[in-house]
């Protein structure tokens, strides 16, 4: 590569919630970013609010098989890789779960040969579901977890912890520089509107005038974050000048219970929709929140957009969405 010539990015899952937003950030820069995807969750709107932009380029693939000519011929102006590839939500990476597992273990691997390859930066997005239903709170990067490995969310949990261990046993042995982020709960727009996350749910039920669900008696507390929030975290863990074989937590540590956030999402629709309450899924942790000391300290990052604020704005791109139906008559 030309020493003026500032090289491409890779985000693999780019069409995806979090790809989409992080992809137009990089756009926004002046950068150069491939985005390669297999489609699986992505939603075709958010493609196309990406497509015909200058510097972008859309690849279709899915990282489980041989990465594509059309991104591996780049190998040499490539300069970073994020891997934001892996469906997110339980009820859309449990429909294939072997290919789930896959995604993190091989889909990891390949993108890792790649970035050693290249001589690129590789970034992993984990999760805090590596903390399982954790007995430490809130949640610090040293602790360990408490995860069922044969549950039925085993197949994300634990591929992003065998994830995890691929990608810095690669930083160990000198063969990339890595960065681990483990994200907790986002929000925004561009989710999908029926992926059964907590947030989409809510708020599609509050727009449709349809019952609000809870799962269990609604006590179970999460943290959100907005997604604007986690993109510059995102970048600013790429650029982060260290090298350093630690993960790093990324989310907001407002902690709220999900009865609680039903209520917020409720009284923005102004509506007096009935709660109904069904069971807890399998495995569903009871606590979640981070400890973002190590991101404050090291990044110089932390959220800034407010609960009450990102809900509105998510409220509002939702109800827009639905206006121009592209929320699917099963999820509106
Ligand atoms: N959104 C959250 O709250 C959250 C929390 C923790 C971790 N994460 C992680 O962040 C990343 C992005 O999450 P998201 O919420 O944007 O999810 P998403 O499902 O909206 O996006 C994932 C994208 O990856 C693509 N994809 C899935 N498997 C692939 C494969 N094998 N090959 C190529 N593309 C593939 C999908 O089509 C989709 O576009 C994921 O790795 C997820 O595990 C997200």
């Amino acid at each position: 590569m030309a020493r003026s010539d500032p090289g491409m990015i890779l985000v693999a899952g780019g069409a995806g919630f979090i790809g989409s937003h992080l992809v137009a950030r990089l756009l926004d820069e002046g950068n150069e970013v491939i985005c390669l995807d297999n489609l699986q969750t992505a939603r075709p709107s958010n493609l196309k609010l990406l497509e015909g932009r200058p510097g972008f380029t859309f690849v279709e693939g899915d990282i489980t098989l041989p990465l594509p000519d059309a991104v591996t011929r780049h190998a040499d102006r490539i300069t970073r890789i994020y891997n934001l590839a892996c469906a997110a939500s339980p009820p859309q990476y449990q429909v294939d779960p072997e290919h789930t597992m896959l995604t993190n273990v091989v889909g990891t691997h390949h993108l890792l040969r790649l970035a050693e390859r290249a001589g690129a930066r590789f970034l992993l997005t984990s999760t805090s579901e590596v903390y399982g239903d954790p007995e430490v709170h809130p949640q610090v990067e040293g602790y360990r977890g408490w995860v069922s490995c044969t549950g039925p969310r085993a197949c994300y949990d634990e591929g992003k912890r065998a994830a995890e261990a691929l990608t810095f046993d690669y930083a160990r042995a000198g063969r990339a520089q890595v960065r681990v982020a483990r994200i907790f709960n986002t929000y925004g727009p561009h989710m999908h509107p029926d992926d059964g996350r907590v947030v989409s749910n809510l708020i599609c039920q509050a727009l449709s005038g349809r019952d609000i669900t809870i799962y269990g008696d609604g006590s179970q507390t999460r943290s959100f974050c907005y997604v604007s929030d986690m993109v510059d975290a995102l970048i600013r863990l790429m650029e982060w000048r260290s090298d350093a074989l630690e993960p790093v937590n990324l989310g907001n540590p407002n902690e709220l219970t999900v009865g609680e956030l039903a209520e917020q999402v409720v009284a923005l629709s102004g509506a007096r929709t009935p709660l109904v309450h069904r069971p807890l899924p399998q495995d569903d942790p009871r606590r979640r929140r981070p400890d973002i000391s190590r991101a404050q300290a090291e990044l110089g990052w932390r959220p800034t957009v407010d609960l009450a604020e990102g809900l509105a704005t998510t409220y509002a791109w939702f109800a827009q969405e639905l206006a121009e139906e592209r929320v699917p008559a099963e999820a509106a």
